[in-house]
């Protein structure tokens, strides 16, 4: 598939280089460009903008830090919304907010472009090692089109709807159900700590009070 990848940052860089392995013809883009300019050797070709990325190309994906950044390359004049061709596809693979997600759906749809969200679960080495969880949702044949780009990049894809926001919805309560559990298990050891009762805390040959 011809795709146009914008943001090669921690995760980013990873899931670009999976895509060429697997045989996809990238363009992509890094506000910083020595990040991209690594990939010129491994048969990318670079663009100088955001528009350019996006340009002549089936699929768009975003791997970027966050609203303001997605935000940032696609809107505005010369900007990827203006570029995408007609029935190209966006994947918006960032974390970003369920009004943003909104946004993208409708600006897509006005430019008669498609948009599927597919948000992120697993650390950078799991994005190098194509292992992530990946959430989708949006329109069928669109989710079909680009299960290729799932295959390479995650190990499992988890498709939740046809409305695309609903997809971000998942991920960001899964964000909260993560540091949630975190910050209980780090009250309870205080706890327990706070009590005394450190030993119990401690790890022994026969196991833990887990166990
Ligand atoms: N890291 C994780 O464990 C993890 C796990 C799951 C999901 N995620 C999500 O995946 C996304 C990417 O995370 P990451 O760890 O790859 O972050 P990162 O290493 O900080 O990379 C962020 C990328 O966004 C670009 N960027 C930031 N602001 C920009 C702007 N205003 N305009 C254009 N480009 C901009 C950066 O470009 P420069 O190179 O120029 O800075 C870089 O390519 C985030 O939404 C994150 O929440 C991360």
């Amino acid at each position: 598939m011809k795709v146009g990848f914008i943001g090669l940052g921690n995760m980013g860089s990873g899931m670009a280089r999976n895509l060429i392995k697997a045989g996809h013809s990238l363009v992509v883009y890094n506000r910083t460009r020595s990040r991209a300019e690594e990939f010129r050797p491994l048969g990318a070709r670079i663009a100088e903008t955001p528009g350019e990325a996006a340009s002549d190309v089936e699929a768009l994906i975003t791997m970027l830090a966050d609203d303001h950044a997605v935000e940032d390359v696609m809107f505005g004049p010369g900007r990827a919304i203006q570029t995408l061709p007609a029935g190209a596809v966006h994947v918006g693979m960032s974390t970003i907010s369920v009004a943003l997600s909104r946004r993208l759906a409708g600006a897509h749809q006005e430019k008669e472009q498609h948009y599927v969200a597919a948000p992120v679960f697993g650390r950078p080495d799991a994005a190098a090692a194509a292992k992530l969880f990946i959430v989708v949702a949006g329109p069928a044949k669109q989710i079909e089109r680009c299960q290729v780009l799932f295959d390479a990049t995650g190990q499992k894809t988890f498709v939740v709807g046809e409305d695309a926001p609903s997809a971000n919805v998942i991920k960001l309560t899964g964000n909260f159900l993560i540091t949630t559990v975190i910050e209980s298990l780090a009250e309870a050891f205080a706890l327990v700590r706070k009590s005394g009762q450190s030993h119990c805390l401690q790890r022994r040959s026969s196991g833990t009070m887990a166990e």
